[in-house]
């Protein structure tokens, strides 16, 4: 009997850590619960690796419409296997007690990225940030930084990167160029000026526009910021200090004018891929992607990466992404993440997630999949 019941409880957790490491299978789009049932709520989210498991981390949202403001924080869920998702609780949380705070309730608290920064070993994370009350006038980014990293993370500053510097890529002739900012902006002068920095020109002394943004890491813990700016008409590529707590001087503007947002960065054989997304709000719009030799560019356009029906394409599967995860111990193995908002009841938001696939040209593209599992990558 005594055999019996020490087999049984063997059994039993041999069972426990088998259903624990083994991955689920992956059905983008539906409810994903975590250990407690309730479906994930980390929305605009980016994935970090450290010590064996996965953090994900993204914009807790809350119920309706008004659940598209920031009134909880930045939400954390942990997982080994990327399927089974352990909530984490609140990593950054708004504060409520003053009104006048950066991140107060209410505020807009947009697309958290967290690195690991392996000589501070501090935890930092930048998220996109609107002020209280101001709608997305603000476009600043904002830091918080953690010693755990699951947190606490505690609110550092917000800022408009890179006042009175100018991108590496900006020739003399653009920095003395005169304009007239009542200037129409969707005519063909409008957009000449745009394609030429008058957004930038504009923004020069009080710091350029943040809004949709990432991280990335280099292999050479170089860490990186990639922002929509210059009104969502450009992205700007940064790269941050050693600490990765502030913006070097050095900054590139990416597709100027081409109004790119949601930008998600990976690297394949030396290579730097990016997804993004037009701008169109919360409604899904074709996907783009684009690859470069050096993450300050050039960055060269491969069109939209999702294949499908033009209808399914139109849309990117009704997804807009937000990160690029690499997969650990799995070779050239990257998962899509990526959005599918629900603006009306904000927390009903879902996740598309799709493993990147490359033709035979090493293009990365994307299929839907109504279900599928790491093994994929096998
Ligand atoms: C999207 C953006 C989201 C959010 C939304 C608000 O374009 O990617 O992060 O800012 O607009 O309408």
């Amino acid at each position: 009997m005594k055999n019996f019941h020490s087999t049984l409880s063997a059994l039993i957790l041999l069972l426990f850590f088998s259903c624990e490491q083994e991955s689920k299978t992956i059905k983008s789009g539906e409810i994903w619960p975590d250990n407690n049932g309730i479906h994930v709520n980390a929305h605009g989210g980016g994935m970090l690796f450290h010590e064996g498991k996965y953090y994900w981390f993204g914009e807790h949202k809350i119920e309706g419409k008004a659940g598209n403001k920031a009134m909880v924080g930045v939400h954390c869920y942990s997982s080994k296997n990327l399927t089974d998702w352990k909530d984490e609780g609140i990593a950054l949380e708004i504060i409520k007690d003053d009104l006048k705070h950066d991140i107060t309730e209410g505020c807009v608290l947009e697309r958290p990225k967290v690195i690991y920064n392996k000589t501070t070993k501090k935890f930092v994370m930048w998220f996109h940030l609107e002020l209280k009350g101001q709608g997305y006038l603000a476009a600043r980014t904002g830091l918080a930084v953690a010693d755990k990293v699951t947190g606490p993370y505690t609110f550092v500053k917000s800022l408009r990167p890179n006042a009175g510097q100018w991108p590496a890529n900006f020739t003399k002739e653009q920095k003395t160029v005169e304009y007239d900012y009542k200037m129409k902006r969707w005519t063909d002068e409008g957009r000449t000026a745009v394609v030429n920095g008058m957004f930038l020109k504009r923004d020069f002394e009080g710091g350029q526009m943040s809004r949709d943004m990432t991280l990335f890491v280099d292999d050479d813990e170089k860490a990186y910021h990639i922002a929509a700016s210059e009104e969502n008409g450009t992205l700007h590529i940064r790269e941050l200090t050693d600490d990765y707590l502030n913006f070097r001087d050095n900054y590139v503007r990416v597709f100027p004018d081409e109004s790119n947002e949601a930008p998600a960065i990976f690297k394949k054989d030396g290579k730097y891929y990016m997804f993004a997304s037009g701008c169109t709000g919360w409604a899904p719009n074709p996907g783009r992607s684009a690859v470069a030799n050096n993450i300050m560019g050039p960055w060269t356009n491969l069109g939209n990466p999702f294949k499908g029906t033009e209808d399914e394409m139109k849309v990117s599967f009704d997804s807009q992404s937000t990160y690029v995860i690499p997969v650990i111990g799995k070779k050239d193995a990257f998962i899509y993440m990526g959005d599918r908002w629900m603006p009306e009841d904000a927390i009903d938001g879902r996740y598309i997630w799709l493993p990147v696939q490359f033709d035979e040209k090493g293009i990365p593209y994307l299929e839907w999949m109504d279900e599928w599992s790491l093994d994929f990558f096998d």
